[in-house]
């Protein structure tokens, strides 16, 4: 497994590839991998002949206030379990690689509507910067297949409208969560957590899960169900940024007629920003 850190080098890589007719995927990453990224990678494995995992912390994704210096950065570590994964490729470029000319100027790929609300509404720009660096990589490394996960629901469904409005030949696939065994969804950014602050993550869940319940025993007074869950998450010490019931496909607020719901919620558990969600059929 090699690790190359320019377009040039990985463009000939790939072009051997090709020229044996293998099959390419490509999980795209900011590294400090986890069991959650390693699933994206097997299935990767599965599907595909040659594996490229790209690990790019990327600054326009990040806004002026948030984590992009601390954010963890552990290439060693990532390229160790990348190796048992049995991925073929580490793409690690740095920052002048990817924006030579700087990020002011740079073209942007801007997706309307899904990347509206939600994480866009707290996070300016921040799909802006997800929809342009995944558009470059697509790019970069032509896969035929590239795999994402569920966990960032709305970054998904912008990936998969970006993929269709420009016509990307490429196929998108999505993953399903991975959890801890307490049920915290994995994330590099539950690092920042203190022990303390770990010890509660899990009722982020708990709180999604019983949302579900009440939905599923045929509550449909929806406002009040999501007013309560955001007090129990107050109470327990959460800081909810939001936390709603949306159509799964389109993103759009659930209403009564909704049968594809998604639970989508982003809380702040002192200065850590968590995201989590849970899909289910009311059908
Ligand atoms: P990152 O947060 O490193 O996540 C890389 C991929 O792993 C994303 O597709 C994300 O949804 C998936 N992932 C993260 N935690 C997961 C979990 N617990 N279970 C399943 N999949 C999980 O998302 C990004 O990086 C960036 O925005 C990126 C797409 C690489 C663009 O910079």
């Amino acid at each position: 497994m090699n690790t190359l850190h320019s377009i040039a080098q990985l463009r000939a890589a790939l072009a051997r590839a090709r020229q044996e007719n293998k099959r390419i995927s490509l999980v795209p990453t900011m590294g400090n991998l986890h069991d959650g990224h390693i699933a994206l990678v097997e299935k990767a494995r599965q599907r595909t002949d040659y594996v490229v995992v790209s690990i790019f912390v990327n600054p326009l994704q990040f806004g002026a206030n948030e984590d992009l210096d601390s954010y963890p950065r552990t290439l060693a570590e990532d390229q160790r379990r990348l190796l048992d994964a049995g991925a073929d490729l580490v793409f690690a470029p740095n920052v002048s690689e990817m924006y030579p000319e700087g990020m002011n100027g740079h073209t942007l790929i801007s997706v309307p509507v899904v990347s509206e609300g939600l994480c866009g509404a707290s996070r300016p720009g921040h799909f802006d910067g997800v929809s342009t660096v995944v558009s470059k990589l697509l790019n970069i490394v032509q896969p035929d297949l590239a795999i994402f996960g569920e966990k960032d629901f709305q970054q998904l469904a912008v990936i998969r409208k970006m993929s269709q409005d420009l016509c990307l030949p490429v196929q998108i696939m999505g993953e399903p969560i991975v959890r801890a065994d307490d049920g915290l969804a994995l994330s590099s950014r539950n690092g920042y957590l203190n022990e303390e602050q770990r010890r509660s993550a899990p009722y982020l869940y708990q709180t999604l899960l019983h949302i579900e319940q009440q939905l599923g025993s045929g509550r449909r007074d929806f406002a009040a169900v999501i007013d309560e869950a955001r007090v129990a998450l107050v109470e327990a010490g959460f800081r909810p940024d939001y936390l709603d019931l949306r159509d799964a496909e389109t993103l759009q607020p659930a209403t009564g007629e909704t049968q594809d719901i998604v639970i989508l919620a982003a809380v702040y558990l002192g200065t850590t920003r968590l995201i989590d969600n849970l899909r289910l059929n009311l059908a």
